[in-house]
């Protein structure tokens, strides 16, 4: 499969052709694609559920099931076994003295760095733009302490009217905390009324009217109820040239979509990295600081001392010298374990590229999009992510109609079919490349036909 230049339809239309399929819901055509798939071998490194662990009583429960809730949390990649219990070992035998001395040659006083590198390559930064640390909310938390500097006239955050809550109420008790009023200096990104995505003309429309009073424009790069994929380069170049900083919350891109936080010339961007990233619940988070701020030491920091100076950090002293780069935001020791499960799911990366999943991925959610537009007609669901590949990731969001959603999903899940629902109508649907094949797909909009035709008669 090559690089998405083509539209993916045409290029499915083409190995339809290819494979003498007689559908696009033929199993011929499904073998066809995964035969051909380049990252086809990944599958073996995670560990997928079975139909039996996720829906008892079902047939077939040894087999794997169709599991499409990458978006939510990825699935358990082996190598985080086998990385974990070697930390486990190490604890055990070495006790603190591992902090220095690691058999594996992972000493816990220098984790952090194991995962520096390929999480930079998969966000598209330098090495030393990004740190891993904490968790997604916190960091936000973090980066507007010191990227959120309000004046009486450049005050306000522009986000989406939509933000994930969390976001949300982020950032307003940034604003709180700088007794400032959220009614006055925050700015909801509306849709238009009767639509669900944001257009990026009325997002540049706002930046255009308000720029000159808004400090912050903070957006999620990938949208977590419809999918939608901003236009991030084109964003944050229209709102850096009204003066805003421009950050962006990465949790549902990391990992999914190749982003260029340093050529986009992003301010900040924070992800967690338990969806795509594959971490495992509540892993580690990471954050990118743009490298003009390497040395920007006069702006407000929340400290600790895992940002201090690496070479002074156990001297003990009072005064903070900073890391420059995005290390010098950190503020305690990390979670060894929490790191090196990253470092076990990085591994997995390792064997790809970022450019390699999307050129799946353009096919691999084409064809889940295709099947679900031409198999359902729009009186019983609606696909609310973008029609436009460049403008989504894997992820898509189906609306319900007639409030029956939950209904859907229930006996969705109850078949093995495994994606995620978000109130009040939308199943989130995301084949995740690394581990999905398009045989999955197929599967689950096979099982959808049923479920509908059950409920909805
Ligand atoms: C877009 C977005 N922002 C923030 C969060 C909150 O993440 P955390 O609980 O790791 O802080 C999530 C969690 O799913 C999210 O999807």
């Amino acid at each position: 499969m090559s690089a998405a230049k083509i539209a993916p339809q045409d290029q499915l239309n083409e190995y339809l052709a290819q494979s003498k399929a007689t559908s696009f819901l033929d199993s011929t055509f499904s073998s066809f694609m995964d035969d051909r798939d380049p990252l086809s071998d990944l599958r073996s490194e995670f560990v997928i559920p079975t139909r039996g662990e996720m829906a008892p009583g079902l047939d077939r429960p040894e087999e794997s099931c169709v599991y499409l809730c990458g978006n939510s949390l990825g699935p358990l990649p082996k190598a985080v076994s086998r990385y974990i219990s070697e930390e486990l070992q190490v604890w055990g035998e070495g006790g603190v003295r591992s902090h220095v001395q690691h058999r594996f040659g992972r000493p816990w006083v220098r984790v952090e760095e194991t995962v520096q590198e390929q999480t930079a390559r998969i966000v598209g930064a330098k090495r030393d733009e990004v740190a891993v640390m904490n968790t997604l909310t916190s960091n936000l938390h973090t980066l507007f302490a010191a990227f959120y500097t309000p004046t009486a006239e450049r005050h306000k955050v522009l986000i989406e009217s939509k933000a994930f809550p969390s976001d949300h109420y982020a950032v307003e008790s940034q604003i709180r905390w700088h007794k400032l009023d959220p009614s006055q200096s925050m700015i909801c990104q509306e849709p238009r009324e009767g639509e669900f995505l944001l257009r990026t003309e009325d997002i540049l429309e706002t930046i255009e009217k308000h720029g000159h009073e808004i400090a912050v424009v903070c957006f999620s790069g990938i949208q977590f109820y419809t999918g939608q994929y901003f236009e991030m380069e084109k964003i944050t170049r229209a709102a850096q040239a009204k003066g805003c900083i421009v950050g962006w919350d990465l949790a549902h891109a990391a990992g999914n979509v190749p982003t260029q936080l340093h050529d986009w010339n992003v301010d900040f961007a924070c992800w967690c990295s338990y969806k795509y990233l594959n971490s495992g619940p509540g892993g580690i988070a990471g954050i990118f600081v743009h490298e003009r701020y390497a040395t920007d030491f006069g702006r407000n920091r929340l400290a600790g001392w895992w940002g201090h100076d690496k070479v002074t950090r156990f001297d003990m002293v009072n005064e903070f010298k900073p890391i420059p780069g995005a290390a010098g935001f950190q503020h305690s020791n990390p979670s060894v374990l929490a790191s090196t499960a990253l470092l076990g799911s990085l591994s997995v990366f390792e064997k790809t590229s970022m450019q390699e999943m999307r050129a799946k991925s353009y096919l691999l959610t084409g064809y889940l999009y295709h099947l679900l537009t031409t198999e359902f007609t729009s009186d019983i669901l609606e696909i609310i992510t973008p029609t436009d590949p460049e403008q989504r990731g894997c992820q898509l969001s189906l609306v319900f109609k007639d409030g029956k959603m939950m209904e859907v999903f229930d006996e969705l899940s109850a078949r093995g079919v495994i994606g995620d629902e978000r109130k009040p109508d939308v199943i989130r649907l995301a084949p995740a490349p690394l581990y999905t094949r398009f045989e999955d797909v197929r599967q689950c909009v096979l099982e959808l036909k049923r479920v509908v035709a059950e409920i909805y008669v």
